[in-house]
């Protein structure tokens, strides 16, 4: 089957010349292209050719896209997509000046959710999270991490991960499943730390690796979760069960988690509002993703991670939505461009790197998706503006009119 997607305004290839991710000053180079068009073969990039050059007749299928800009298909690196209820109560207490943290000691927060999750059923979550697959394929995204975390006890764990391996089996695009069983502790363990990290280690690690249900393992090392120590223990575990590691670490507190994230060779460390100057050179030299999270400082009014010095000492920077009922309740990954522009003055280009690139990188998967280079996966997502630009300057509002997946159109408007 032969596809040509015919005639766009513009094509951003964010093109790495092999290399599968951009650091530092490469965040800003993304590749653009006019007056050529894209040859797509089965589901892979075949070539991408001048228009003078693209004869219709060898085509069996033409997607016109004339006058809009076509981008690789967005990858939204970190979310926690798979929660029930809701908590629009929590939402109104921090209007009224309480605390994320003050309400997370109160019993409130990830706790909140979990109680939430563990009374719906595998179809109850299915039918929850539908809609908001679809609002992400709606947006240009065709690869999409999603985390458990909001059950914290083996069952409800082991159900979320199917139910997010169910999705990815029922929808088009990529569903990457993480297990984050150390996203805080359970109420029945609040006494008895020690006790749910044996948990985690000997009953949920190796069973949820043997039944192949996550691909990476994440964890978050805060005051109000898992310390350091702690998190060493697991992330040794994981890793001799064969997880790729990720850490949410430096939110509020910097308090170890840095450290044994590149100890243990994470593929990525997400959050970073607080990571000491000193750390920035460590992390920078590394090849693990900072994955930065503007929505949630938004959300929370809380302090913005040091993306520019971040770019500037080299880091490989992402960005995604974190989207949660707590700390981020935002979905639209054109809003977290648009606040890392104007909160954490990146560019309009690292931004686009920082969702299709680098965010690939930061759930392995850049030798496939991310940038529009021959032989990679054809994910393309189209918006409806001759300029880039608009994609971050016009906020609040959908440009994206087209999303293709492996060659195959699955979202149009
Ligand atoms: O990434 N930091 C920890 N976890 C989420 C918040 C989850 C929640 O509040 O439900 C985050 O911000
Ligand atoms: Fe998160």
């Amino acid at each position: 089957m032969k596809t040509l997607l015919q005639n766009p305004a513009s094509i951003i290839t964010v093109d790495t010349k092999e290399k599968n991710f951009k650091r530092g000053n490469e965040l800003s180079e993304i590749g653009q292209l006019s007056d050529h068009s894209i040859v797509i073969e089965d589901d892979l990039i075949k070539d991408i050719i001048p228009n003078s050059k693209t004869d219709k007749n060898n085509f069996d299928k033409i997607i016109d896209v004339e006058g809009k800009t076509v981008l690789p298909g967005l990858v939204e690196c970190h979310t926690h997509t798979a929660f029930a209820g809701s908590r629009a109560d929590e939402f109104r207490q921090k209007l009224n000046g309480v605390g994320y943290e003050e309400i997370t000691k109160k019993g409130g927060g990830i706790n909140t959710t979990v109680s939430a999750v563990r009374s719906s059923s595998f179809e109850e979550l299915v039918n929850i999270i539908k809609p908001r697959i679809d609002h992400f394929i709606a947006q240009g995204i065709t690869t999409l991490e999603i985390k458990s975390g909001y059950g914290l006890d083996f069952e409800n764990e082991r159900k979320l991960q199917q139910v997010i391996n169910f999705l990815n089996e029922i929808y088009p695009i990529d569903i990457i499943p993480t297990f984050l069983g150390a996203h805080t502790f359970p109420k029945e363990f609040e006494d008895n730390h020690s006790g749910y990290v044996d948990e985690i280690i000997n009953k949920m690690i190796p069973h949820f690796s043997k039944q192949k249900l996550a691909e990476f393992c994440d964890a978050f090392c805060e005051a109000t979760a898992f310390s350091a120590d702690e998190i060493d223990k697991i992330f040794s575990v994981a890793r001799e069960n064969g997880f790729k590691l990720k850490l949410h670490t430096e939110q509020f507190n910097s308090i170890g988690g840095l450290d044994i994230a590149l100890k243990h060779n994470a593929v990525s460390v997400d959050h970073l509002e607080v990571i000491n100057d000193e750390d920035i050179p460590k992390l920078s030299k590394s090849d693990t993703v900072a994955v930065l999270l503007p929505g949630v400082s938004f959300f929370l009014n809380h302090k913005y991670a040091p993306a520019r010095e971040l770019i500037e000492q080299n880091a490989i920077v992402a960005l995604a939505t974190d989207y949660n009922p707590g700390s981020s309740h935002i979905s639209s990954l054109s809003l977290i461009m648009s606040l890392a522009v104007l909160k954490m003055k990146m560019t309009i280009e690292e931004t686009i790197s920082a969702v299709t690139i680098n965010s690939a990188k930061a759930v392995c998967r850049e030798q496939s998706v991310g940038s529009i280079e021959i032989g990679k996966k054809a994910d393309f997502a189209v918006f409806d503006t001759k300029d880039y630009a608009d994609i971050v300057y016009s906020i609040g509002r959908k440009l994206n009119c087209i999303t293709i997946k492996g060659g195959k159109v699955i979202f149009q408007n």
